[in-house]
């Protein structure tokens, strides 16, 4: 039966709010107007502006490639479901990454594929393994679906890794979402071929998720095929939020600020925190916004129960992902605020030890 909903979408927005959230997997929101931005310059005299040139020029120049390779979305989930739109056909074919994030299985069976998948092994470190790739493909397999870094573990694939499955005769969709919060931040897929498809947004490591500029890169046929789908969708973008957009692009490095610092920070103490325990498996965060430990105790819905009802504090319980004894933790939580908050998963542990 075809996806008509997302239920972990429905989860992550409505939830009740806790103090010390460990759910997020963003950094703390940019605030613009603490940029020099008057209401004049966002155009409001109500006209839209069909593939807004400013914008796809300042996406196109971040990755070096031209303008035909870029397509404007609402974020990158928008981005993700016009990419498999544009090359996916009910029956079709489709590999993805096992654990992933539930939306892209979602897109896919909304569009009618035909799901398959390919484990990313903890004990493996969630690496992204070619060989795992290519066995479970058939010579039906139109796409592969990734995340770069993976979602949930933060896991990095190399260049290596994502050229061998380039090698494999499907087109593959790269979700870089979580990319530009490695340090260094690697460059995107698109660069290794044209069977590449990545998308982004300036949300995760921007903390701008509330502009919903997201973005595909792709080869030009496709990225026409994308921008003629989405008339049916949306048309244009909202006018105000791309002028807001090419302005955080004119100051990017402003934009992000101290937040590759914050990550690194937190991560650095999620390690010892992870390490100190015995009763958590978890490879060491050296990128990115999320871990996703192995919790002993079993199924970790009990330990986000526990941790709303006494700690106000919460955790994205590995069902989510599809691995309900491990826990998603997300970085992007200001310093002391994380310190808190490990402080008090710790003790939610020792309860239900
Ligand atoms: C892998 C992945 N892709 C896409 C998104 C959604 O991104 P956006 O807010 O840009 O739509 C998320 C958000 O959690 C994500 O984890």
């Amino acid at each position: 039966m075809r996806t008509m909903r997302s239920d972990y979408m429905h989860w992550a927005k409505f939830k009740p709010p806790v103090r010390y959230p460990l759910t997020g997997s963003e950094v703390p929101h940019f605030r613009m107007d603490s940029l020099p931005v008057t209401i004049a310059d966002l155009d409001l005299d109500g006209a839209s502006h069909p593939r807004y040139p400013p914008l796809r020029e300042a996406i196109a120049g971040r990755y070096g490639v031209p303008v035909d390779q870029v397509v404007a979305a609402d974020g990158t989930s928008m981005a993700n479901f016009l990419a498999m739109a544009a090359l996916i056909s009910p029956g079709d074919e489709v590999l993805i990454e096992l654990p992933t994030y539930e939306l892209l299985l979602g897109a896919a069976s909304f569009l009618g594929a035909e799901i398959k998948r390919f484990e990313r092994k903890p004990e493996d470190a969630f690496r992204l393994d070619p060989a795992t790739v290519e066995e479970a493909m058939s010579d039906r397999t139109r796409l592969i679906v990734i995340t770069n870094l993976h979602n949930p573990s933060g896991a990095l694939a190399s260049e290596d890794e994502l050229r061998s499955i380039g090698q494999l005769g499907a087109r593959i969709l790269v979700d870089e979402v979580y990319l530009d919060s490695a340090v260094p931040a690697p460059s995107s897929a698109v660069h290794l071929g044209p069977e590449f498809v990545c998308t982004n947004s300036l949300t995760k490591v921007y903390g701008l998720s509330g502009l919903r500029c997201g973005w595909i890169v792709a080869e030009p046929e496709l990225t026409e095929r994308m921008w003629r789908l989405n008339d049916l969708f949306g048309v244009n973008q909202a006018h105000p939020a791309e002028r807001l957009a090419c302005i955080a692009f004119e100051r990017i490095d402003e934009v992000i600020g101290g937040n590759p610092d914050l990550l690194a920070r937190n991560r650095h103490r999620w390690n010892a925190f992870a390490e100190s325990r015995d009763d958590l498996d978890c490879i060491p965060a050296n990128h990115g916004i999320t871990a996703f430990p192995r919790w002993r105790g079993g199924d970790t819905h009990r330990l986000d129960a526990l941790l709303r009802e006494r700690y106000d504090t919460s955790v994205v319980p590995g069902r989510w992902f599809e691995m309900p004894d491990h826990f998603r933790v997300g970085f992007g939580v200001p310093l002391d605020d994380f310190e808190e908050a490990l402080g008090r998963l710790g003790a939610a542990l020792d309860d239900l030890t």
